[in-house]
């Protein structure tokens, strides 16, 4: 078994590794209209707390789980507890393969967009162009299904070259990359004259449009963008030598993500203001939006497709971390060969994602609850399973093995006052506050 399983060069390959995997479509894509919509400043707030403390403490306890047992997530709650605890870790993989399946759908429209902008879409003169080219792409039915396809096919790629050649070497060149990029972008969009109204809308809390729903909203985003709770970061975790220290990777991590998804918003808000957009246009912001600020702006036609191909690494490294998990289960679990299991993994996560390519189009009245496939793949991971992993996770952490993942962490330093609120938060806070959000979202 173990011939086939890897392990990470150097703590920084790993920081960067699952900074590629918290960093993603979720930072980028979702966060700036989530926190538009949620009250901007508002929510702010609250998904720092949130961050900072549930998130946090989930994501040390996570990383935790998965280096104590040196295995993937169903192996991993087997030989730390086994029982019904193992069913966790069955939970975390199927939870893999249903955002992989339709994480990867939206991965391949930023492929799409790579080119598209290097084409004649930023010639455009009418903003109304950029919303009819998302809609008649989207809509298909063969490119959305191709793209999917080939975002899948360069996931499988890295995932395939192994832990430390493929992931790690990936992601250590990548993120980087992506941070200049988005530093850069951002002073470009702050610099537009309007500018000004979206980082007011973003910053300046609003309480009217501040609610009960807010909350939970606040926490699925946090999940989400923290790759908590279906055992991502569990299986990189296991891939860690035992010689590094927890706490702080977990906090570099977090801390990571976190600003990330702030120069997001201080990119695409002030751009979609700059611009007159709605702000709360959902899943087109940036799709529609930013190819319409790269057409105005200088050297737009070398940033968009640019700015394009980071998004899609952004998507890449996220998505290596899903066909990963499901790759460490098949690896571990069933004596399978890594290229095999890429193979198996990858085929499967294409298949299931295929209804979800096609939902923007032959696929848009298919509905239940109100819900095309791909709107009931994201509810099912972000509203269930991630928020049931994670009290899972902050449950056997903080009561079912306690003493073993207090050693993984602490070392001999379990005494201090952060230490003692560590533990606090995954016995009382976490499954108590997920639990209450989870009920009161359903
Ligand atoms: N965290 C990623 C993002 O923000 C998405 C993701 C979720 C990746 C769960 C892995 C696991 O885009």
């Amino acid at each position: 078994m173990s011939s086939e399983r890897g392990e990470f060069g150097s703590r920084l390959g790993f920081v960067l590794a699952a900074a590629g995997s918290t960093i993603g479509l979720g930072n980028i894509w979702r966060f700036p209209y989530v926190a538009g919509e949620g009250g901007g400043g508002a929510f702010l707030v609250l998904y720092l707390a949130m961050v900072f403390t549930l998130g946090l403490s989930i994501m040390l306890a996570e990383i935790a789980i998965g280096r104590a047992a040196k295995r993937n997530p169903v192996g991993a709650f087997r030989t730390l507890k086994g029982g019904a605890w193992t069913g966790l870790g069955y939970l975390g993989v199927l939870a893999a393969f249903v955002i992989l399946s339709f994480y990867s759908v939206i991965g391949g429209w930023t492929l799409a967009y790579v080119l598209a902008t290097l084409g004649p879409l930023l010639e455009a003169t009418d903003a109304r162009a950029f919303g009819d080219h998302f809609r008649d792409f989207t809509a298909g039915p063969v490119e959305p299904v191709l793209y999917h396809g080939l975002f899948m096919l360069l996931s499988a790629g890295v995932v395939m070259g192994g832990v430390r050649a493929g992931i790690e070497r990936w992601s250590k060149l990548l993120m980087p990359l992506l941070l200049i990029m988005l530093v850069a972008l951002c002073l470009r969009a702050l610099t537009l004259p309007g500018a000004w109204a979206g980082v007011e809308f973003f910053l300046i809390p609003d309480w009217q449009r501040f609610d009960a729903a807010t909350v939970g909203a606040a926490m699925s985003q946090a999940f989400f963008s923290m790759s908590l709770g279906m055992g991502c970061l569990l299986t990189y975790g296991s891939y860690l030598s035992s010689a590094e220290r927890l706490p702080g990777i977990a906090v570099t991590v977090s801390a990571l993500d976190t600003t990330i998804a702030m120069l997001a918003g201080l990119l695409i808000l002030p751009a979609t203001f700059a611009f007159g957009f709605d702000p709360a246009s959902g899943p087109g912001l940036s799709f529609v939006t930013l190819p319409a600020v790269f057409a105005e702006m200088p050297l737009g036609r070398v940033f968009a497709p640019l700015f394009f191909a980071l998004l899609a690494i952004a998507a890449l490294t996220s998505n290596v971390s899903l066909l990963e998990t499901a790759v460490a289960y098949l690896v571990d679990e069933k004596g399978t060969g890594r290229r095999a299991a890429t193979a198996i993994a990858a085929g499967l996560g294409f298949a299931i994602g295929v209804p979800s390519a096609l939902a923007f189009g032959p696929f848009a009245d298919a509905t239940l609850f109100g819900k095309t496939f791909f709107g009931l793949m994201e509810y099912l991971a972000t509203n269930l399973l991630m928020p049931i992993g994670g009290i899972g996770i902050a449950v056997f952490a903080g009561w079912v093995v306690r003493d073993r993942i207090r050693r993984e962490v602490l070392g001999d330093g379990a005494d201090r006052p952060a230490a003692r609120i560590w533990g606090w938060i995954l016995r009382w806070l976490a499954p108590a506050a997920v639990a209450w959000i989870l009920i009161s979202g359903l």
